[in-house]
């Protein structure tokens, strides 16, 4: 199974782009793993640039969600909705085809009670795109900053055993 795992983050120590790292160094050996790493280098989305060639960044993005069995997201809520950036992520995908009935599932690692309103707004994109969203793999674990130390690893070894957990809902 090969899962590509995308943060809506930027942040070089960002809580969501931790959670996503602490799974992938949870994975089986059956699976496979990539955790997206071009989110600032995308262009801003313009519809006339949505066609052939596109731009590289916005290529390999679409390569990577081909290459997928699943697309699992992890972002922080800005302003009650999702961060520019990861919005312009997604965007690029409403062109194409390559999240068209495509699993996918989302962790919120906001604080508690939180983030509900950029679950809400990805679910919206997911919806709009046809992704097939993967009811039980979507997980709410909160991460605060103290979790995550100044190499942006995971240093809360409970939360790393509960973000493991993904991968037998993912199975
Ligand atoms: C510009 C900005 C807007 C934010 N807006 C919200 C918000 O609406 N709701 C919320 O719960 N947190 C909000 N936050 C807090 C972030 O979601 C929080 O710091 C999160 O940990 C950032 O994720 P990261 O650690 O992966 O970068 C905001 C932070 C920034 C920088």
């Amino acid at each position: 199974m090969k899962i590509l795992l995308i943060s809506g983050s930027t942040r070089a120590t960002s809580t969501n782009t931790a959670a996503l790292a602490s799974i992938v160094t949870s994975a089986p050996p059956t699976s496979s793993t990539t955790l997206y790493s071009g989110l600032s280098r995308l262009p801003a989305f313009n519809p006339d640039d949505d066609h052939d060639p596109l731009p590289c960044e916005v290529h390999a993005l679409r390569q990577h969600i081909r290459d997928a069995d699943v697309v699992l997201f992890c972002t922080p809520e800005y302003a009650g909705t999702l961060p520019g950036s990861f919005k312009n992520l997604l965007d690029w995908t409403v062109g194409g085809t390559e999240m068209t009935d495509k699993p996918a599932a989302w962790i919120n690692v906001a604080a508690p009670g939180r983030g509900q309103g950029a679950v809400n707004t990805l679910e919206t994109v997911l919806g709009y795109v046809g992704a097939q969203v993967l009811r039980d793999a979507c997980l709410v674990i909160p991460v605060g900053r103290a979790d995550v130390d100044d190499d942006g690893a995971m240093r809360n070894q409970e939360i790393v055993r509960s973000l493991a957990q993904i991968w037998s809902q993912l199975r």
